[in-house]
């Protein structure tokens, strides 16, 4: 084993998450998981393929690399792009059968040259501002929007509109509400007015999957709650979840050390007392977060010990006190079950003051992901 630092992603959980939120929402209704940012850490080509097996109805993506990596995997299932693309990025997205949110006048009509350039008809979901603040066409412009693309856009087909809900984890149900009433009769009137009908109209990301049925529509997107993790601690915890990843590496090295020695850089930790010190081969560059540094804590052979000096590029330390039977090469978990105790994704967003989105996006490039079966 070449990866002693290494990543599982327990495949089998995400498809049980996946089949969870399936039997939530009912069969009448079509599920995009997100698998932007390499499916959130856990890796969007396997994760994408396991869902084609397994009957999830479309993909979604931040970049136009991230949808050509699937592609070239053999990837065949619909892929959304949650933002419109810049000019030089069309043809690409065209040439591989994107769909693209669209929510400006000239994107659209150069989005439209792109695709006839390319002679290939390309689907647009228009992406509405209700109150994320962030992308979308403003709410009173969206009928002439969807208007400019079915009228003077041949080369586009307008099949999905959607919205996005900043708040929809949380405990407090207005905004949210007001957000879906607003969209839901802008879709209304965009129909009525054009004379046609959205395929597919989607806005419910996991907090509204969980707080919000009346969000689920067509279509619903959810992203964090496939990988194992409520979106909040507000959300209701109806559908059950299952982590989608253990995070693992081994001892490399083992040394006993005299009351009054210091550990790593900066000297930032001294021994109180004679004591063994284990090294393991995961740093920052590993996404072993910095913060961890004497604040952490890993598991080893079902027990916790405390990281202690500063956490390294590539390795840490940990203290495994004055009399220890760990041995060089046993596991050290990072996150994830070693005996009965469990480090969490969770764990690691409180102490590192962030969400278990970036704890599991933050694992580096170089820590290699393990499949199991599914
Ligand atoms: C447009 C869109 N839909 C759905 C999602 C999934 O959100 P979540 O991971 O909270 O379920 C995201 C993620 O940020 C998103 O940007």
């Amino acid at each position: 084993m070449l990866y002693q630092t290494h990543v599982r992603v327990h495949l089998n959980n995400i498809r049980s998450n996946i089949e969870n939120i399936r039997k939530a929402i009912g069969p009448e209704r079509k599920i995009l998981i997100a698998v932007k940012a390499d499916g959130y850490g856990h890796g969007a080509v396997e994760v994408s393929k396991m869902a084609e097996k397994i009957g999830v109805d479309w993909l979604g993506v931040a970049t136009v690399p991230e949808a050509i990596e699937l592609r070239l995997a053999g990837v065949n299932l619909p892929i959304l792009k949650f933002s419109p693309c810049f000019p030089e990025e069309m043809t690409e997205a065209v040439n591989h059968r994107l769909a693209i949110a669209v929510c400006e006048t000239n994107n659209v009509l150069l989005l439209n040259e792109a695709a006839r350039s390319c002679n290939r008809v390309t689907e647009v979901h228009l992406k509405i501002e209700t109150g994320m603040g962030r992308i979308g066409v403003p709410i009173d412009q969206a009928k002439e929007l969807a208007g400019r693309i079915i009228k003077d856009c041949p080369f586009l087909r307008l099949t999905g509109a959607m919205t996005h809900l900043p708040v929809s984890d949380e405990a407090s149900k207005t905004f949210t509400q007001r957000q879906i009433d607003r969209f839901k009769k802008a879709v209304k009137e965009i129909e009525q007015t054009h004379g046609f009908k959205f395929e597919l109209v989607h806005c419910a990301n996991s907090g509204g999957i969980l707080g919000h049925p009346e969000s689920w529509l067509d279509m619903v997107r959810p992203g964090i709650m496939l990988y194992g993790y409520y979106p909040s601690d507000e959300t209701p915890q109806t559908i059950v979840l299952a982590p989608g990843l253990s995070f693992k590496t081994r001892v490399s090295f083992i040394k006993k050390v005299s009351a009054g020695c210091s550990i790593g850089y900066g000297r930032t930790w001294v021994a109180p007392e004679d004591s063994y010190i284990a090294t393991f081969p995961a740093g920052y560059a590993d996404g072993f977060n910095r913060l961890f540094s004497n604040s952490g804590r890993v598991l080893i052979n079902g027990v916790s010990y405390p990281v202690v000096g500063r956490v390294c590029m590539d390795q840490s330390m940990c203290n495994l006190g004055s009399n220890t039977d760990v041995k060089v090469g046993d596991e050290v978990v990072l996150i994830g079950w070693s005996g009965n105790q469990n480090i969490s994704a969770y764990e690691w967003a409180e102490k590192l003051g962030t969400i278990t989105y970036e704890v599991t996006c933050q694992i580096s490039k170089r820590v290699r992901r393990f499949y199991d079966d599914y």
